[in-house]
């Protein structure tokens, strides 16, 4: 499972993601920064914010209740792909862009 996080000074890192990981755990696990994650992947801080390219969405499950309400709470500005990368399963092939901010 690879996964590819586009930071915004435009470097990028694509990381090897374990089986059952979520794309915020891929991100701590191998380091990738400005994934800040502060409640540990309960959906209740909204600093695990990023956006899936559009061509990436068919590949996830749809925005949950309790995503939607925390995504008017994101630091950087919530766009037609902002999700939050605890609630992603790490499917291969994923490209998520890092915001600017999380907090
Ligand atoms: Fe807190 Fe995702 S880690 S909402």
């Amino acid at each position: 499972r690879r996964l590819t996080y586009l930071q915004p000074d435009g470097t990028s890192a694509t990381v090897e993601a374990d089986p059952g990981h979520t794309v915020m755990r891929a991100a701590l696990a191998n380091n990738v920064e400005g994934i800040v994650a502060e409640c540990g992947g309960n959906a209740m801080c909204a600093t695990c914010h990023v956006y899936v390219d559009p061509k990436s969405d068919a590949l996830l499950p749809p925005v949950g209740a309790n995503e939607d309400e925390l995504l008017d709470c994101t630091a950087a500005e919530r766009r037609s792909g902002s999700r939050l990368s605890c609630q992603l399963p790490a499917v291969d092939g994923l490209t998520v862009r890092v915001p600017e901010c999380q907090q």
